[in-house]
């Protein structure tokens, strides 16, 4: 049980969560879960799912906790999730990561490390503005941090990059307000006294660049899984 990586991700919107996944999933060769892209992919694809969560993610607002629980405990008894899996986005919200400490506990897992990224307010708004996405892929750019070789353009198969629909400047100020009241608090639920798994919340400074906060990351799961075996 010991061996196994099981990561969440948590932070603001736009500090860099899947920004940093996607160089974890090369390091670690682990599923990637982020609800924000399967919830995008179900809204492109016009699922029942889908035309429910647009309703919510074009406000910015959190799908009801209901919604969103039965889906990623589905996605993490998949065989592939079985030894290891890094989250993004959730748990959102303390009911959230109540459902996921049950189901870790039930089949005898636990995380690993809650890495929470910190970003200030106002750098998220400039990152957030600026992002443009492959929509088939969802690879992701910066039109000034990480800009494309050739601008609107994917560098790798050509797509025209768009922008997200909730990256759209009323959207992020909600996103931002809604991450403060619902989200924040979950780190104070892995962080209370009584939490059973000390020193699972582990903070990284997430404005420097992409390339040095990566690495601050790779050197704490080093040091977790180091302190694992003692
Ligand atoms: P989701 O897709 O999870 O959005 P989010 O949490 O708002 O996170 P983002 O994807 O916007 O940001 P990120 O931290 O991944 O940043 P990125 O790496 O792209 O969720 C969307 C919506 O789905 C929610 O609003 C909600 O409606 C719904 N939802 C999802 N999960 C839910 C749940 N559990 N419960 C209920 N509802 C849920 O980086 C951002 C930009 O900054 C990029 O352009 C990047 O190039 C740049 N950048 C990254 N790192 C750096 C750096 N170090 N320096 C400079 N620029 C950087």
């Amino acid at each position: 049980m010991s061996s196994e990586l099981n990561l969440v991700l948590v932070g603001p919107p736009g500090a860099g969560k899947g920004t940093q996944a996607s160089r974890l999933v090369k390091d670690f060769d682990l599923p990637f879960i982020a609800t924000g892209d399967i919830l995008r992919q179900n809204v492109a694809d016009d699922t029942e799912l889908g035309v429910q969560a647009k309703q919510y993610m074009d406000k910015g607002e959190l799908l009801p906790d209901e919604l969103i629980v039965n889906l990623i405990m589905d996605r993490l008894q998949q065989d592939d999730a079985k030894r290891g899996f890094i989250l993004d986005g959730f748990p959102r919200t303390v009911p959230q990561a109540e459902a996921l400490d049950s189901a870790m506990t039930a089949a005898d897992r636990k995380l690993t490390a809650v890495v929470v990224i910190e970003v200030p307010d106002e750098d998220l708004i400039d990152r957030l503005s600026g992002r443009r996405v492959n929509p088939t892929t969802g690879r992701t750019y910066h039109i000034k941090f990480d800009p494309p070789k050739h601008e609107g353009v994917d560098d790798i198969d050509g797509t025209k990059l768009i922008q997200r629909d909730d990256d759209k400047p009323e959207t992020i100020a909600n996103r931002l307000k809604v991450y403060h009241s619902q989200t924040a608090p979950v780190i104070g639920y892995y962080d209370r006294p009584e939490a059973q798994n000390k020193g699972l919340v582990r903070r990284i400074d997430g404005t420097r660049d992409p390339d040095e906060v990566y690495r601050h990351i790779r050197a704490l799961v080093a040091t977790v899984r180091l302190e694992d075996t003692l």
